[in-house]
């Protein structure tokens, strides 16, 4: 009777598992500033993400090494997006920041990505929309690409930081164990490479989604690149939105997020929408749709 009981219970745990909510994910090709604005007050978990850092000037060109030499071509920072004076930076990312606030519920989290240089006027920023700033975090890449120049070491480092709109929510999943500010993994390579300069690992935001994220939770990344951010999401059944200007970038985020539209038990959907061509209530009827698991 007893193991009856057990099996029955081990049977429906499985088969909850198995038809869990569906996982919804939004692709949106747009300029993430003029998107923002139609995303409704609060309704976000979680925003991570990993903007330009304004250093392409003057970077020396990476190749693509999944190529023969002779065929390889550059994907060094020399890109546009990523080139600004230092006010015009700081004026897209205090207007970023604005809409950062006005979107995320009050028990939400900001992980962003940036260069040191901007990080203590992005933190004061942060402090006077009374914002709590917890910490700077560092990703360590344990394989570092060679100094060219020779004249420094290598750059090894990426800061983030971890910003809670409001205090007095429960909203870090330090059940997850004890984990230090600094996150060592070795820079993207092989399989997981797509030819973004930028491009960061699977693994480091997953760790940074499963602490700061429920399952069924709502996460955007409005500078989404290749689609690192909506990858992640999709393997830890979070629903996301992605935003991103770069047609070649979508491609990427397309390929790499819904290779075949679903996974194996149907439990994702993807839906993608060209903001010029789209409706502006995507966002909202996107959000309609989602529904919290129940709990197992
Ligand atoms: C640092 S990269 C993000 C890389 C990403 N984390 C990944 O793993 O692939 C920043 C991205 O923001 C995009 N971008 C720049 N300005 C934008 C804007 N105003 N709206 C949307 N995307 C933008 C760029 O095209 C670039 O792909």
């Amino acid at each position: 009777m007893r193991g009856a009981y057990y099996s029955q219970t081990k049977l429906l745990r499985r088969n909850l598992i198995i038809y869990k909510e569906m996982t919804h994910l939004l692709l949106i090709k747009g300029d993430c500033l003029e998107v923002l604005p139609h995303i409704p007050n609060e309704c976000i978990d979680l925003i991570i993400t990993d903007p330009p850092y304004n250093i392409a000037e003057g970077a020396v060109p990476i190749y693509d090494t999944r190529y023969p030499k002779g065929k390889r071509r550059k994907i060094g920072l020399e890109a546009e997006w990523d080139k600004f004076t230092d006010e015009e930076f700081l004026r897209m990312m205090y207007k970023f920041i604005d809409e950062v606030y006005r979107i995320l519920k009050p028990s939400g989290t900001f992980i962003c990505f940036t260069s040191d240089r901007y990080l203590s006027y992005l933190r004061t920023y942060i402090r006077n929309k009374g914002m709590v700033y917890r910490q700077t975090c560092i990703w360590q890449k344990v394989n570092p690409v060679p100094q060219m120049r020779k004249v420094k070491f290598m750059h090894a480092t990426e800061f983030f930081f971890l910003v809670h709109k409001e205090k007095g929510h429960d909203n870090f999943r330090w059940e997850h164990g004890q984990h230090p500010n600094v996150f060592y993994h070795p820079i993207v390579s092989g399989k997981e490479r797509t030819g973004h300069p930028t491009q960061k690992p699977v693994w480091l935001f997953s760790e940074l989604i499963k602490y700061t994220t429920r399952e069924g939770d709502l996460i955007l990344d409005p500078f989404l690149g290749s689609g690192t951010t909506l990858v992640a999401a999709r393997n830890l059944n979070r629903n996301a939105i992605g935003i991103e200007i770069n047609d070649e970038y979508i491609n990427m985020a397309k390929r790499r997020v819904a290779p075949e539209q679903r996974d194996l038990f149907g439990n994702f959907e993807f839906y993608f929408h060209d903001w010029q061509t789209s409706s502006q209530a995507i966002i909202s009827e996107f959000i309609s749709k989602l529904q919290k698991p129940k709990s197992i």
